[in-house]
């Protein structure tokens, strides 16, 4: 069967639908603000899950010497746990290959098993922590690192 979803490059204009998404995603959104700029800015670049009727998740991410981060990724609870959070982060770190990225971080509240799962199955490994990074709640962040082949 197919993807009900396709993989493609965000735009601006993706911000509202992401926000959406977010605001039911996390105790302590990004701002729309934050996602128009980061889907304007050149240092940084968004992916979409696009299901039939609008937007399944997003992923964000950016590249600095050398360096990725996955800066967001998120799905509509409904779409959870049918690989689109997979899919996005695939898509996402072979975006960062093509740029020559060859480690890629994110920081992981500590208490989220199920993105931590989903990471630890890409090949990430906790490599430090950032004490009360995150606020509403405060929480410490795991901070997870891959190492990255370059493309063939
Ligand atoms: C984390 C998140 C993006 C995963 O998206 P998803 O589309 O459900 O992920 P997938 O279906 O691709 O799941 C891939 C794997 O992740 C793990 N996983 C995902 N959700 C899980 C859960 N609730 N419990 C345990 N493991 C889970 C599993 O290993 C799963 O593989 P499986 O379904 O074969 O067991 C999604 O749960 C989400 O948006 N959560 C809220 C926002 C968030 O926490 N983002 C990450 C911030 S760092």
């Amino acid at each position: 069967m197919d993807a009900p979803y396709r993989i493609r490059s965000a735009v601006p204009a993706d911000a509202e639908a992401f926000f959406a998404i977010e605001r039911r995603s996390f105790s302590d959104p990004w701002s729309e603000a934050s996602f128009r700029e980061a889907l304007g800015s050149p240092w940084t670049f968004g992916i979409a899950a696009q299901g039939k009727r609008g937007v399944a998740g997003y992923l964000i991410a950016r590249e600095v010497a050398g360096t990725g981060e996955v800066l967001n990724l998120a799905v509509a609870p409904e779409f959870r746990r049918r690989g689109v959070g997979g899919a996005l982060l695939r898509a996402g770190l072979t975006a960062l290959r093509h740029r020559r990225v060859e480690e890629v971080f994110l920081e992981v509240r500590e208490s989220n098993r199920s993105a931590q799962s989903l990471y630890a199955s890409h090949g990430f490994r906790p490599v430090g922590q950032r004490a009360a990074y995150y606020r509403n709640p405060k929480e410490d962040a795991l901070v997870l690192r891959l190492a990255l082949e370059r493309p063939a």
